[in-house]
């Protein structure tokens, strides 16, 4: 009889010795097995009362050993696993473990408002025209019927290249009105997105450079109910089907009649009477008929043709759409603030 639990006891020793283990798992049911609550060595202490007295000694000597060596391996085991980054159940690779959070991006406001205005006018048969941000004075101005005192050439407003009194950096997208002009026949059908500058103090409400929308469209028999009836369009697409627009009376040296257009804001809270300065209204672009000495500056015939264009800047519009009251924060690239538009297309 002892020598059969003897050589039970002389097994288990050899066992723990010789399993091996190389992962979180496998050492959990060593654990169990040979020092859990229920393991394999609990009964055989209580067969020491059947072993003869003068080996009793050894017995319980060899019960020791085996209990000690399962401590011993699992303790070293268990340094060296987590050490080696084990977690959890399983293999070293924890699949159940949350992964890490790729961080999202978003889209600049800017962006997204100017995706809406492109999308807008693409609907109704509009082009995107692009152009270059560095011009000449002929484009950006002389072409536009700016005459040359006009304050707006005052280097002042007017980033000119350096030595340069031709060169400049575009003040407004209406320039590319006159490289697509003079480049293309009518009927012609453009919006023009893209980055202006002007040498204007930073503050909370103006920045040396922003972004304009420009609008053109010309062709046969082109009127100004044409153009109230596209921008009226635009304007309940953009704000909302029951936008009401007006057009107020205005002056710009390259439309002739001018205007401004107003959105109805509304007056509601203290926010819009600070927003529309206490009228309800908001100026959100300027238009008018193309000048038909514009039209003859680019070589287009004012008596066949006609014409009306459109500028607006997107960075209102952003404002606007998602009340940011400091035209700064959308130059900054400060996280904080752009990561409130992820999921925003
Ligand atoms: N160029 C003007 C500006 O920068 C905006 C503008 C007004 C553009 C009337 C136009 C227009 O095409 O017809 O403020």
């Amino acid at each position: 009889m002892s020598v059969e639990i003897f050589a039970k006891v002389q097994q288990l020793l050899d066992e723990v010795r010789a399993s091996s283990i190389s992962d979180a798992e496998q050492l959990e049911a060593f654990r169990i097995r040979f020092l859990g609550s229920k393991n394999e060595l609990k009964p055989l202490f209580g067969e020491i009362k059947n072993v003869e007295n003068e080996r009793k000694k050894e017995f319980g000597q060899l019960l020791n050993d085996v209990k000690q060596a399962a401590e011993e391996k699992y303790e070293q085991l268990k340094t060296s696993l987590g050490a080696s980054g084990a977690r959890g159940k399983g293999s070293q690779l924890d699949l159940t473990a949350p992964s890490e959070v790729i961080p999202q991006g978003s889209r600049h406001p800017v962006s997204i408002v100017l995706n809406r205005i492109i999308h807008i006018f693409e609907k109704i048969g509009f082009t995107i025209a692009e152009e270059r941000e560095i011009e000449d004075d002929w484009h950006n101005f002389t072409a536009m019927n700016t005459p040359e005192d006009h304050p707006a050439r005052d280097m002042q407003d007017t980033f000119y290249l350096k030595d340069s009194t031709k060169e400049l950096l575009r003040t407004h997208t209406l320039s590319v009105q006159a490289r697509i002009m003079t480049s293309e026949k009518p009927p012609i059908r453009i919006i023009a997105p893209g980055r202006v500058f002007r040498n204007e103090t930073i503050s909370s409400r103006s920045h040396c450079q922003f972004h304009q929308v420009e609008g053109l469209y010309i062709d046969k028999d082109v009127s100004f109910a044409d153009m109230k009836q596209t921008l009226l369009y635009f304007a309940r697409e953009m704000y909302g089907a029951h936008t009401q627009i007006r057009l107020r009376p205005s002056f710009f040296p390259f439309t002739e009649p001018s205007a401004e257009m107003d959105v109805y804001w509304g007056l509601e809270t203290e926010d819009d009477y600070r927003i529309t300065k206490g009228t309800g209204w908001l100026e959100i672009l300027g238009c008018g008929m193309v000048d038909p000495q514009v039209l003859l500056n680019c070589g287009i015939d004012p008596e066949e043709y006609t014409g009306f264009a459109f500028g607006m800047g997107i960075e209102r519009q952003a404002m606007l759409r998602y009340k940011i009251t400091d035209i700064r924060q959308l130059f900054e690239n400060d996280t904080r603030f752009l990561k409130q538009f992820s999921g925003v297309i």
